[in-house]
């Protein structure tokens, strides 16, 4: 199978392209990355001599970009990651890059896939399409699209771009709407590599609000499992939530990594809430289970502890990141939370 793997410097990407030429002999993957400030072809050291693997840079906004890609090669599938996925930057740094290429990039690869007969097109989407929960119930693929936040609203309009491409062009598509995910090779501006990069550090840990919004962690290795299963086996139209259906408080997670660096509580800031912060996220995968018999193969604690020890083995990677220029803004953002936070 000669398949078309977009976004795949990135945290989930490159994690999927790992897995896929780890377990197949019969894939070869095309990855096109127009390398972001989240895209690191470090990421892929382990396989960039891999003769069953090309790099590609590329922009999905560029249809031009597209077009020369789809003619040079002839895929049997596509398996779409390459978004904006940080949900702070489409609250402050402005959301043009989230809808050109959540939105008019994946509508470029569609065209594209149709034009060129490409088998089966796959939406890497997100649990945050159908919004917040309240204190009971979990989301099932019929729960209603409500998303609160800029980047969730995108990625909302990306799937109904994939629905209407097949129902008005008949293009062969699915697609997986995924929890949080943690593991090896995340961009430190999310949670769990936040927290630990920091903690490393001794820096302050903000945490947003009271800390009790609940999310649900999936190892990335069994997100890339079931996004292979789901590509492979799943019937054409389909929708496939996936989960860990391991739901935790974030305060939760901070203090467990705290715990496994051995850091003192005491380096956790409460700061200013997020804006449209959803409450609780909880993935019913019944439909995953049943249909296709996936099930997650790595439980919650010894994931995370095998994640916390992987950061702690890649300092190198973690201080070339943090060294680089994205970081002012962050550095700015938390310095003016956590100094509001101190003076409350
Ligand atoms: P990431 O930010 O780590 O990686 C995104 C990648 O896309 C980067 O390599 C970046 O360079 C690339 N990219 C961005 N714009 C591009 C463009 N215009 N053209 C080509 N490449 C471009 O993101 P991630 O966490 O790996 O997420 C991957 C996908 O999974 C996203 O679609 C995201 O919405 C979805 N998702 C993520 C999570 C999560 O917990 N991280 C959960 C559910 C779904
Ligand atoms: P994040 O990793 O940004 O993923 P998402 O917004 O896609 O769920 O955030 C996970 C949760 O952690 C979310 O409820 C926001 C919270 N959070 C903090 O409390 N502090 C932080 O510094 C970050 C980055 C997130």
């Amino acid at each position: 199978m000669k398949l078309l793997v977009t976004g795949g410097a990135g945290f989930i990407g490159s994690n999927f392209i790992r897995y896929m030429l780890s377990v197949h002999d019969d894939v070869e993957i095309v990855n096109v990355d127009t390398l972001t400030y989240a895209g690191n072809l470090e990421n892929l050291i382990e396989v960039e001599r891999d003769p069953s693997y090309t790099f590609v840079r590329g922009d999905i906004t560029s249809e031009e970009n597209v077009e020369g890609i789809f003619r040079q090669f002839s895929f049997d599938a596509v398996v779409n990651f390459a978004a904006e996925s940080h949900v702070d930057r489409s609250i402050h740094m402005g959301v043009e890059a989230f809808v050109r290429t959540n939105i008019l990039g994946v509508q470029y690869l569609l065209d594209a896939s149709r034009a060129h007969g490409v088998g089966r097109f796959l939406q890497v989407s997100t649990d945050e399409v159908y919004g917040s929960l309240g204190d009971r119930g979990k989301f099932t693929e019929d729960s209603p699209i409500q998303p609160n936040n800029p980047y969730a609203a995108s990625k909302a309009a990306a799937d109904f771009m994939v629905r209407a491409a097949r129902k008005t062009h008949g293009l062969d598509a699915v697609i997986t709407r995924c929890s949080n995910n943690f593991g090896p090779f995340q961009f430190p501006e999310k949670l769990i590599p936040l927290m630990i990069a920091n903690a490393r550090e001794d820096k302050a840990l903000p945490v947003y609000g009271d800390g009790c919004h609940v999310r649900d962690w999936i190892y990335v290795r069994d997100h890339c499992s079931a996004i292979d299963r789901v590509l492979r086996d799943a019937p054409t139209g389909s929708i496939y939530n996936i989960g860990g259906e391991h739901d935790v408080q974030n305060i939760e997670i901070v203090k467990t990594i705290l715990k496994m660096l051995d850091k003192p509580e005491s380096l956790i800031r409460f700061v200013e809430d997020r804006p449209g912060h959803d409450r609780r996220y909880a993935m019913d995968c019944s439909r995953l289970r049943s249909d296709l018999g996936w099930q997650p193969e790595h439980d919650f604690e010894t994931a995370i502890a095998a994640t916390v020890d992987w950061y702690v083995r890649h300092e190198a990677w973690l201080s070339n990141i943090r060294d680089g220029s994205y970081t002012g803004y962050y550095d700015d953002m938390y310095a003016k939370r956590l100094a509001e936070a101190e003076e409350d």
